[in-house]
């Protein structure tokens, strides 16, 4: 009888559901899926090989007494409310110490709430982040689970099977307590949209400030991701510019209207670095981006009464993109310095003990900011598992050092041309804040003081003081 019983269950057929259990079929599991839409689980049965031992059903119930106990159940549904609503459907089918995992894009309170009620009805839960799109479902994503250790425990033979392997090694891991999952996958997040609004404002500075076209910008980027830049991000760019439009035959990326969409994780980062508080300003830049990119019809009215401007460069073509990419570079990482910045002190304040040298370590393979980068910061957590930023670090530092000339010259470049760097300007701006032994923040203490009587500190003496100002 426990022969014909599955190791796992599937909520949500969608593609990314569907290509995470056919990873799991390929490594042995037995699997199990359910969507009320028929079709996607005949989709699942058309994809699988005759090898895997998969199964789809539309109800719920049927798809509850064929696993395994304790059930592995994930849940592949958008975020908010479907989630509650499966969880309320799920909890009369289950047994104590089941398992039910969330690997959609929730909300991390959402998490935290949902941990705390299937806690008290003796329920494992699971938050948990699942990064690298359909292929990295497919073949290997970064997984990164939160919450629950005994839960954890049950799922890591199966999660470490089916994730990306860098070195050999699994990039999964546990994250940490609480929502720690859905946590670190937000700021993943966060820092994915940062290198993008990097990499949009580097196009735009090679677009209309050097006037390259599309196969020059192909061979660009095919060049930095055979060097520094490697990644999947800068990897994907390159192929963007040689995809054809299968409609005008032009090349793709000119016919995208200029409008960028999203989906929430990217502001959430943004909202509760506020909340902490800790400073992600390239983070925030690249939400703010995306939020005026909308504004498509403002933005052609603006243009006609401001004018068309020359937004030519002058500068030796090839030693300029040379340092282009060294800027590019350069900001990346203090994207990463920020976010990882950002875990750091959510960690403390939430006690999620999140293992920053692990959320690294995953974060080489499988998912969207999987880069060469992450190995340099590996190794900077593994001298210190506490670092509160990869810019203490000295070889972070020193990489830093030799490019942010770069980073000064091409901002100074593309505003001197009206091109918006503002990603780009937000990097530096944060490194020389965060560089400087003293900020100008004694004046605004001072103004403070002088209208609200908010009173500040001094460097001489330890104590709260107040001036009466003379006006
Ligand atoms: C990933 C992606 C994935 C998704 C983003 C897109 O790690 O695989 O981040 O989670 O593509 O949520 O987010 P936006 O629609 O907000 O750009």
């Amino acid at each position: 009888m426990s022969n014909d019983l599955f190791d796992f269950g599937m909520i949500g057929l969608g593609t990314m559901g569907r290509n995470l259990l056919l990873n799991m079929a390929d490594h042995g599991f037995a699997v199990i899926g359910f969507d009320k839409d028929e079709t996607k689980g005949s989709a699942l049965l058309t994809e699988s090989s005759s090898t895997h031992h998969v199964k789809a059903v539309v109800s719920l119930s049927e798809m509850v007494q064929q696993l395994k106990t304790p059930r592995k159940i994930m849940m592949l549904v958008p975020a908010g409310k479907p989630v509650d609503d499966v969880i309320e459907s799920l909890l009369p089918l289950l047994d104590k110490e089941d398992i039910i995992i969330d690997g959609g894009n929730s909300f991390f309170n959402d998490t935290l709430r949902r941990t705390n009620y299937l806690q008290n009805k003796n329920v494992h839960f699971v938050g948990m982040g699942v990064s690298g799109g359909e292929k990295g479902a497919r073949f290997g994503p970064s997984i990164m689970p939160g919450g629950d250790i005994a839960a954890w425990n049950y799922l890591k033979p199966l999660l470490e099977a089916v994730s990306a392997k860098v070195n050999n090694e699994p990039c999964v891991a546990y994250m940490g307590k609480g929502a720690a999952g859905h946590y670190v996958k937000m700021v993943h997040n966060g820092i994915e949209y940062a290198i993008m609004q990097l990499i949009s404002e580097v196009y735009d500075v090679m677009k209309k400030g050097l006037q390259l076209n599309n196969q020059e910008l192909h061979e660009v980027f095919k060049h930095w991701n055979e060097n520094d830049l490697k990644s999947f991000l800068i990897e994907i760019t390159a192929a963007i510019f040689l995809q054809k439009d299968e409609l005008t035959k032009n090349d793709l990326v000119d016919v995208i209207l200029d409008k960028a969409g999203s989906k929430g994780t990217g502001k959430w980062t943004s909202q509760e670095a506020m909340n902490l508080p800790v400073s992600i300003p390239t983070i925030d830049i690249a939400v703010a981006f995306r939020d005026i990119s909308v504004y498509k019809e403002e933005r052609v009215a603006a243009a006609k009464i401001f004018g068309t401007k020359d937004q030519m460069i002058t500068a030796d073509k090839n030693n300029f993109i040379q340092q282009i990419g060294e800027a590019l570079q350069c900001a990346i990482i203090i994207s990463y310095a920020q976010g990882l910045s950002m875990l750091h002190k959510a960690s403390e304040i939430y006690q999620m003990d999140i293992p920053l040298d692990d959320v690294v370590k995953i974060w080489r393979g499988g998912c969207i900011i999987r880069s060469t980068l992450l190995e340099a910061f590996y190794e900077s957590y593994q001298k210190n598992k506490n670092l509160s930023n990869i810019l203490l670090d000295e070889i972070i530092a020193s990489l830093i050092e030799s490019k942010e000339k770069s980073l000064r010259t091409i901002i100074a470049k593309a505003m001197e041309s009206k091109i918006a760097v503002t990603g780009l300007m937000s990097a530096v701006g944060y490194l020389d804040a965060y560089t400087s032994d003293r900020m100008p923040t004694n004046l605004i203490q001072a103004q403070r003081d002088f209208f609200g009587a908010h009173t500040y500190q001094r460097i001489d003496k330890d104590g709260t003081f107040h001036t009466q100002w003379n006006n």
